[in-house]
This record gives structure tokens, sequence and C-alpha cells, in this order.
């Protein structure tokens, strides 16, 4: 057997799978496309930046192979873009077999009661409602197919209150209903809804958390002595969307170095 076909029938293999990843133009969606990628997905790299799409997408072909990244710029916030992009993608590569819903909006630190209305509901509109979006452009062919996998990336916010980012961990807590939801939904049809609870990963969005002596602080403290890289996210998309995770719906992961087993971050 050569080593390709050794490779497809791996319990890990996305061979000839169609992975749309949003947000991936870098930070943890762009790891989680690359993961994929290497696993033999096809793979759509989304943000608002077009240029930066079109680079991302650049180097996954380099290295694995003409048309195995394909870049489509869209916004979260915009169901129109998003029903473009789900459809693009279905021209050119007929099926989106893997959506992981990965972008989101974090507008505002401070107090809860202080959060101004259109500030919670952008949180809202982008972390919760804008992936129920998304799930009903893919599902559709997705149960024609009878097969699917759906993946959230929430937080570990959606765990435990905060004086700063309420809302923000408000949406991801309802990330954790979204898909127990959909599980049970979409279940006859052999689709699978999954969420990833990341714990603080080295990135743009995070570096408020981990900057001027927080990264110490949390050393210390989360077991494995160390915070997150977006690397660390990407095996787990990977298993939830192979034949290897296929018995796992409704079920959300934590990936956190073990911060959350110890109780406080
Ligand atoms: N990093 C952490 O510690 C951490 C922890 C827990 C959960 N998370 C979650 O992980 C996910 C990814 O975060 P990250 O840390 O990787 O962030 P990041 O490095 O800032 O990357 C965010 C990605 O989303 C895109 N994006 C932002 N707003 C968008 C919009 N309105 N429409 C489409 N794309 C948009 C960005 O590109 P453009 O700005 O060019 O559009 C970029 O590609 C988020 O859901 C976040 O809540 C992160």
């Amino acid at each position: 057997m050569t080593g390709e076909a050794m490779a497809e029938r791996s319990l890990f293999s996305l061979s000839g799978k169609v992975v749309l990843v949003t947000g991936s133009s870098r930070g943890i969606g762009r790891a989680v496309a690359e993961a994929c990628a290497e696993a033999g997905a096809r793979v759509v790299i989304s943000s608002r930046n077009q240029l930066a799409c079109d680079e991302v997408a650049k180097a996954i072909n380099a290295r694995h192979g003409e048309a195995r990244a394909l870049p489509v710029a869209a916004s979260i916030s915009d169901r129109k873009a998003l029903e473009n992009l789900v459809e693009l993608v279905q021209q050119q590569w007929g099926m989106i077999d893997i959506l992981v819903c990965n972008a989101a909006t974090n507008p505002y630190s401070g107090p809860l009661l202080d959060i101004p209305d259109e500030a919670f509901l952008k949180i809202l509109r982008n972390n919760v409602l804008s992936n129920q979006w998304l799930m009903g452009l893919v599902v559709p062919a997705m149960r024609r197919q009878r097969a699917g996998a759906i993946i959230v990336m929430s937080s570990i916010g959606g765990l435990f209150g905060s004086d700063t980012i309420g809302a923000y961990n408000i949406s991801k807590a309802a990330d954790f209903q979204l898909v127990r939801n959909l599980a049970v939904e979409l279940g006859r049809d052999g689709i699978t809804v999954n969420a990833i609870a990341p714990g603080v990963i080295r990135t743009e969005f995070a570096k408020p958390l981990y900057e001027g002596g927080e990264e110490e602080r949390l050393n210390g403290i989360v077991p494995l002595r160390r915070i997150g890289e977006p690397e660390d996210i990407g095996g787990a998309v990977v298993f939830l969307a192979s034949r290897a995770g296929a018995y796992v719906t409704g079920h959300t992961l934590v990936i956190d170095g073990g911060a959350m087993t110890r109780g406080i971050i």
C-alpha cells in the first residue's frame, strides 16, 4: 500500500473533504486550516480581508499542492456575504463537508451592566447568530449526503463569569447550547455538531490576556505551565471532523492546558 493510500485509510484522514474555516487568515483559524490541509482536506480560507486570505491560501497551496486552499473574503456579520461564500465554495468544490465557525468578535471590555446595546447585539450576532446562519447554509447539502461535521470555536470564557468580558462569555456559553441543540436536531442526518473551548492561546485577539506580565502569571498556574499556541487547537478539529470523532456530538472539548481543572485562571 502506498503512503498516500495508508494516509487515506487513517482514522484521522480528511482526504477528499472540503473544510470551510471562518476567521482563518491568522490565529487559531489559520492553524485549524493548516492542520486540516495536513490531514488531506481542501480548505476554504475566509476572513474580512481578501489579501490576507490570499496569502494564507498561497502558503497552503505551496506546501500541499495547487487547489488545496481557496481564499474567499466574507464578514460573519453579513448574512448575504456568508450566502455568497457558501454558494461560491459549492460551485467550485461541490460540497462543504466540514464547517468550522471560528471567527468571533469582542468589541467591549468593562462591566456587563454598562455595555452599550449595540456592542452586546454585535457580540451576539457575530458569535452566536452568524454560526446559526452558516449552519443553516451548509446543512441542506450535508443532509443530502447524510454526513457532515460542524465545529464551533467557543471559549472557556463560557464556563465562568468575568468582570470585563461578560457579554463575550455569555455568547460563548450560548455556543455550548447551540451545538447541543443542533446535535440533537441533526444527528438523524449523520451530522455531528461540537464545540471547542480553548483557554488562553497566543493570538492577536488574546494579547490583552497574556501581555504585561500576565503570561508569566498564567505559566505559574496553568497545569501544563504554558499558554496555548494556535497549533494546539488544530488537531482537535481534525479529530472531531474525521472518522476518529464519528461518535462524538453535542460535546464541548476544553483545550486549556488544564486551566479549568485547576479551577482558576
Ligand atoms: N486566542 C484565545 O485565547 C482564544 C481563547 C478562547 C477562544 N478563542 C476563540 O477562537 C476564535 C479565533 O480567535 P483568535 O484568537 O484566533 O483570533 P485572531 O487571531 O484575532 O483571528 C481572528 C480571525 O477572525 C477574522 N475575523 C475577525 N472578525 C471577523 C468578521 N467579522 N468576519 C469574518 N472574519 C473575521 C480575522 O480576520 P480579519 O480581521 O481580517 O477579518 C482573523 O482571521 C474566536 O472564536 C475566539 O473567540 C480564542
